[in-house]
């Protein structure tokens, strides 16, 4: 079995044990196939940028279910053809681009705000899912899922469940065989398909070019003159769904679990928020002006990273940290374990988001850090999911303050991203009522 067990028990546990225990380079075993633990920035910048040739995505993302949910987007898939899709991609995510978006991010975090009640609990993992696919959708398909977004919201949360347990016999059979698991699985991506297929079917109607995403893809043609079918585009329209909507999502829930923990750095927040904003809503022009605020988004992605380890496969025999890998071993980096390493972060386990100075990030090494990636495959939305959490925050955290419900410890669960167990329940107190 390996470290399958183990792993599968308590697998961010296990990820910092095995570091303590061996060191900065791991080897180990899934079942019959290698795995090697990288734990130092040298080692990890070597497999995601200098020499990010030798590898691919690990075999986790080539499983049935993932294939099923994301297709061969952008996310998945390799070589020539991610090339084309990034260039594709790209620039619906350019600076000037995502500029056109805080408006949208800011009315829809309004919106949701609307709705609160005084003094009422309410979960904010899922309050934030909601939100953050709303806007992902209105911002890069100019399309509204607001009626679909429970909905949508439920199925993506059930369908990725099954990856909470990705290292276990269990899961390679549902993956595999129609077991009940693997049938509801199907069930719930097809009710999905629909909302995605529904989207573009309508853009196709309608014929008209929104100078969004998806007019950009509909109007891809190959040399043949031929576009993308409807396939290809349900498979790039999906990624994005998930990609962009979910790690922002836990970024803000965590940020604000951290808030509520930490009353001195909630106070500093507001008041940069009311020296920085007063009344008036937040707009692409304050970013620059509400430091502290996106200090509090690097922090929080440090403590909790959404995505909290990323794998490769080594495709032809290469050498890291001095080792001889072969083909076919899967590389494995954990930002959980590297984002709290003493070596790189002084008190790494307390919540300090003014640690982030300019000096503090020149002098630390570049790959101790890497919530979004690094390398030809990092993230793409990275200043989109930045500016968003940024707004998100300043444009709630104006109107309410949110304390952790006593009653509802938070745990992690790492799932396919880092999730709140049982979500982060809080009481929302109206500011200035
Ligand atoms: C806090 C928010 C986010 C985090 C932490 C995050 C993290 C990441 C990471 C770590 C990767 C690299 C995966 C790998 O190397 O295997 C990635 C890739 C990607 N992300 Fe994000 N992401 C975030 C937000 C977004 C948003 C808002 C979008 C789109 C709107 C997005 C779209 C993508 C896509 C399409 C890729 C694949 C890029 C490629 O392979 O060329 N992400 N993300």
């Amino acid at each position: 079995m390996g470290v399958m067990r183990e792993f599968n028990r308590d697998a961010l546990g296990f990820i910092e044990r095995m570091q303590r225990d061996y060191g900065d380079i791991v080897w180990s075993r899934f079942l019959y196939v290698p795995a090697l633990f990288l734990y130092h920035p040298n080692e990890i910048e070597s497999v995601l940028t200098t020499n990010a040739k030798n590898f691919r995505k690990a075999m986790t993302l080539r499983s049935n279910f993932f294939q099923r949910l994301v297709g061969n987007g952008l996310l998945t898939s390799e070589g020539e053809e991610w090339k084309r899709k990034r260039r594709l991609s790209n620039p619906a995510f350019h600076r000037e681009r995502v500029a056109t978006y805080a408006t949208t991010m800011v009315d829809y975090a309004k919106r949701l705000t609307a709705n609160w009640r005084n003094g009422e609990t309410r979960d904010m993992h899922r309050d934030m899912m909601r939100l953050t696919l709303e806007i992902v959708v209105r911002c890069l398909f100019s399309a509204d899922v607001s009626h679909d977004v429970d909905h949508v919201g439920e199925t993506l949360a059930a369908m990725v469940k099954p990856f909470a347990a990705q290292a276990t016999l269990k899961w390679i059979l549902n993956n595999r065989l129609p077991t009940p698991e693997h049938v509801r699985f199907h069930r719930l991506a097809r009710k999905i398909d629909k909302v995605v297929y529904r989207i573009i079917a309508e853009r196709r109607a309608s014929g008209k070019d929104e100078g969004d995403l998806l007019s950009m893809l509909l109007a891809v043609q190959d040399e043949d003159g031929s576009g993308m079918n409807d396939q290809q585009l349900r498979d790039e329209v999906m990624t994005l769904f998930l990609a962009g909507h979910e790690t922002t999502a836990l970024t803000l829930a965590w940020s604000w679990y951290l808030l509520g923990q930490n009353p001195e750095a909630e106070k500093r927040f507001h008041a940069e928020l009311g020296s920085v904003l007063g009344d008036g809503d937040a707009t692409f022009a304050d970013l620059s002006r509400l430091k502290y605020t996106e200090q509090i988004v690097k922090e929080s992605m440090r403590l909790y990273p959404p995505a909290y380890g990323l794998g490769r496969e080594a495709i032809k025999d290469c050498e890291i940290g001095g080792y001889h890998v072969p083909p076919g071993t899967q590389v494995f980096m954990f930002q959980w374990a590297t984002h709290r390493d003493a070596r790189f972060f002084e008190a790494p386990l307390r919540f300090k988001p003014e640690r982030w100075t300019a000096e503090f990030e020149a002098q630390l090494p570049k790959y101790a850090y890497f919530p979004f990636g690094a390398g030809p495959r990092a993230c793409i939305g990275a200043s989109f999911a930045m500016m968003e959490m940024v707004l998100v925050l300043a444009t709630i955290g104006q109107r309410f303050r949110l304390q952790l419900d006593p009653n509802h410890p938070v745990e992690t669960y790492p799932a396919m991203s880092l999730r709140p167990k049982d979500g982060v329940k809080v009481k929302v107190e109206r500011r200035n009522p």
